[in-house]
């Protein structure tokens, strides 16, 4: 069965967040069960793309606001990823470092729409003149969401409309808006079909696809949930169109992620786990000046909203005005304002507080390797990898329980759990998951242990790409999947 997901970021070639690891990955697996997935994103000038030999695969064009504007797929050449990956090579509209952000005004860019709808319209021109076009295409998150839309209404693509769609949403929080003036960007459909396109007076591209699309999917099923009861206003359409949603639990690659094969690491996992644990947390307080030997508390994620970021200052000094005896490290970049609050944090936590303002691969594999608890106070979070990083590093997470996280981290205090996870954002709660994982850590005995226990949990793609083959079946109940094992 031939599957095509439809992606602005694919880990390696470019990766904003975990969405990028996820479309990563999870072809890879498909693949190994005995499918054809392959990824179709944009090409942009990023250092992994630009490293890569590609080949010319097909050379098109597509109208937009009665412009032709030209475009190329190319074919990468690097047997490693384990899936085709095939870029548009769109001049004027992806061949910029950047994903999302402009650097010159760490905004969004101001033709997001258009490179949006460009890629879309590029991808289905592309695919719709195939000989064999695939069952599924799988598009993952608003800029793809108008793909199940265009296939059913618009003139020009009309002749796919028996492609399977599913849609995954990996944040509802970006739902792809734009007014109706915008509309001449759109391909020409059939227009009494319009009123798929709006939600609340708008163009609503996530709302679209969700009305459109076979299937829709999240990353989670508790974040599913949340989004029929709070989704930025879509969660009334969420409850429409419940039949068709399912919340699907994220994998990790446990290939790349493995502490005993990880070459980001100076000390691997090899026998004993807190050889291994002390050797990389002594390497972090070295390079980073913290007192040795206390438990250390890190975050590792962009500085936004949902994410918690901008409470992450209050949260740390309060614990250590409290008198919790610890570290906390910080790794991270994104809104400004966020990143200068907590970098005052160092002048008043000398030795036991320091930060790296980036986004490190390397550094986030030797902290969850290095750090004795994760930190994620996210506002929202459909699903969440680090916290499954962490588990398989062996470091304890301490979420708020939203989502993916209330999901994957069940609170220790209550019985069997994976970490500490406070219901509310509010201070005594989180302040008392901080000590309570502080006496954990000085009772080594029952910290190794869950340690060893939540090293052993599969949250491998392996095993999470088994329900999309399901999805895929109950769509094409009459699609041969005899080759593919089940
Ligand atoms: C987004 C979500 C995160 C999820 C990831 C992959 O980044 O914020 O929770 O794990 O997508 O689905």
């Amino acid at each position: 069965m031939k599957i095509i997901h439809l992606s602005m970021e694919c880990y390696p070639a470019a990766k904003a967040g975990g969405l990028g690891d996820v479309v990563g990955a999870l072809p890879k697996y498909q693949n190994r069960l005995g499918f054809e997935a392959s990824v179709c994103m944009p090409k942009y000038n990023t250092a992994w793309i630009l490293k890569q030999k590609t080949e010319h695969v097909f050379q098109g064009v597509f109208v937009q606001y009665g412009e032709h504007r030209p475009f190329a797929i190319e074919r990468v050449l690097n047997h490693d990823l384990g899936f085709e990956l095939f870029l548009i090579n769109l001049p004027g509209l992806f061949d910029r470092e950047s994903i999302y952000i402009d650097q010159r005004t760490g905004r969004g860019f101001s033709d997001e729409i258009e490179r949006n709808v460009g890629f879309q319209k590029a991808a289905l021109t592309w695919i719709g003149q195939m000989e064999e076009m695939p069952a599924i295409l799988h598009c993952h998150d608003h800029h793809t969401a108008l793909v199940p839309f265009f296939i059913n209404e618009a003139f020009d693509f009309e002749h796919m409309r028996s492609i399977a769609t599913v849609l995954t949403i990996h944040n509802g929080m970006y739902q792809g808006g734009m007014p109706w003036s915008k509309l001449g960007v759109l391909p020409a459909f059939h227009p009494e079909r319009g009123g798929l396109l709006e939600w609340e007076q708008h163009i609503n591209s996530l709302a679209c696809g969700i009305k459109t699309a076979w299937k829709v999917t999240t990353v989670s099923s508790g974040y599913m949930r949340e989004l029929a009861m709070d989704a930025r206003g879509l969660e009334m359409l969420f409850r429409m169109e419940y039949k068709k949603c399912s919340g699907l639990l994220n994998g990790i690659d446990n290939e790349l992620w493995d502490p005993s094969t990880d070459s980001y690491l100076d000390n691997r996992l090899e026998g004993d786990l807190m050889e291994y644990k002390q050797a990389n947390k002594a390497s972090v307080e070295r390079e980073y000046g913290l007192v040795p030997g206390k438990p250390l508390f890190t975050f590792i994620g962009r500085f936004a909203y949902e994410k918690g970021a901008d409470l992450l200052p209050e949260i740390i000094a309060d614990a250590l005005f409290s008198g919790l005896d610890a570290n906390f490290f910080i790794l991270g970049s994104g809104d400004l304002t966020i990143q200068h609050q907590i970098g005052q944090l160092k002048t008043k936590f000398p030795e036991r507080f320091n930060v790296e303002f980036a986004y490190n691969e390397p550094l986030s594999h030797r902290l969850y390797a290095g750090s004795d608890f994760l930190l994620m106070p996210s506002r929202v979070e459909p699903c969440g990898l680090n916290q499954l990083y962490a588990l398989r590093y062996g470091a304890i997470p301490v979420v708020h329980a939203v989502g993916g996280l209330k999901d994957t981290v069940p609170d220790l205090r209550s019985g069997e759990g994976t970490g500490f996870a406070f219901a509310k954002l509010d201070a005594n709660q989180i302040r008392s998951a901080l000590f309570a994982a502080e006496e954990l850590f000085r009772h080594s005995a029952n910290f190794v242990a869950v340690l060893e226990k939540n090293r052993l949990i599969d949250h491998s793609w392996e095993t999470a790409t088994e329900q999309y083959i399901e999805l895929y079946k109950e769509m094409l109940p009459n699609y041969s999947t005899e080759h593919v094992k089940s």
